[in-house]
């Protein structure tokens, strides 16, 4: 077995599963992402072979630019949708909104800190703005805190936690290093619930203010709920990953991987090869555009 091999067997546990099927995993709570497909029904999923270039047509990029250059008329694209755009989201008030996009990080934690924007705010313990270096490269979003984090003010403490931080440690990752970790929202939503609609707009435009003071060079989205405030899509994380999208944030255009939010991954640990897998492909990817930019 090869080293890489056997730090991903190690951090997700791949070994053989002893456990009775139908019985969950200890302690994994039933969070969000029941209603994501099962592996068994998903279209074929799309792997680059290692070391694959920015740019291969495995990168899912809305409008290539070989077939933008062969357009006859080159009128103005609509682009994707704006996130905030999605279907069912409403906006925030639009001076808040100002405020926090011309914010820098002291300001953004304090406006994240004193928000009253939606009702999840009258349930919290502690915001959970988010965790790590300022200088990552890496961004990691999930979905929203839990109990053990809304009682921490830091994302990712509980169970799923410890099974995010395997998965990053697997790949040279560590929030107190060189991954910054932050949630769609940033409130506890009660008994651990989706965020509603309403509430993921209220909080977007903080997420997207981190995205932008980061600057990353990647990005994680773990479930569905961050896959679908982030790239504006509905579509299902089956079908979201296994592939490289890309994330636009104001004026950054940042690759990213949609994989298996954790507390998924402690209901259904079958899922975690292909969790795996995802991990494999972002850091080729990140790699691999590493070396083009140093000319390698
Ligand atoms: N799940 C999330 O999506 N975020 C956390 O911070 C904890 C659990």
């Amino acid at each position: 077995m090869d080293e890489r091999r056997q730090r991903a067997w190690q951090a997700l546990e791949l070994g053989p599963l002893w456990r009775l099927r139908g019985v969950p995993a200890a302690g994994a709570h039933a969070a969000p992402e029941d209603d994501e497909a099962p592996a068994a029904a998903l279209p074929p999923q799309r792997f680059p072979a290692p070391g694959l270039e920015p740019g291969s047509p495995a990168v899912h990029d809305p409008l290539p630019r070989a077939a933008a250059s062969m357009r006859p008329d080159p009128a103005p694209s609509p682009g994707p949708p704006h996130p905030e755009d999605a279907p069912g989201l409403s906006r925030p008030p639009a001076g808040a909104q100002v405020e926090v996009a011309s914010s820098g990080w002291p300001e953004l934690r304090a406006a994240v800190q004193s928000c009253r924007a939606c009702s999840l705010s009258e349930g919290r313990n502690r915001t959970v703005f988010g965790v790590g270096p300022q200088e990552a490269r890496w961004l990691v979003i999930g979905e929203g805190p839990g109990a053990e984090e809304d009682a921490s003010g830091e994302p990712f403490v509980g169970q799923a936690g410890r099974l995010l931080d395997a998965m990053l440690a697997a790949i040279g990752l560590d929030r107190q290093r060189n991954v910054f970790i932050a949630n769609v929202v940033k409130c506890r939503p009660p008994g651990n619930r989706n965020p509603l609609p309403e509430e993921i707009a209220c909080c977007l435009p903080f997420l997207r203010r981190q995205v932008e003071l980061l600057a990353p060079q990647f990005v994680l989205l773990l479930g569905r709920v961050a896959a679908h405030a982030m790239l504006g899509t509905e579509a299902s994380v089956g079908s979201l990953r296994g592939q490289v999208h890309r994330l636009r944030v104001g004026a950054l255009d940042v690759p990213a991987v949609v994989t298996w939010h954790p507390s998924y991954l402690l209901r259904r640990p079958e899922e975690k090869a292909l969790a795996w897998a995802d991990l494999c492909l972002a850091q080729e990817h990140f790699e691999a555009a590493g070396r083009a930019e140093r000319g390698d």
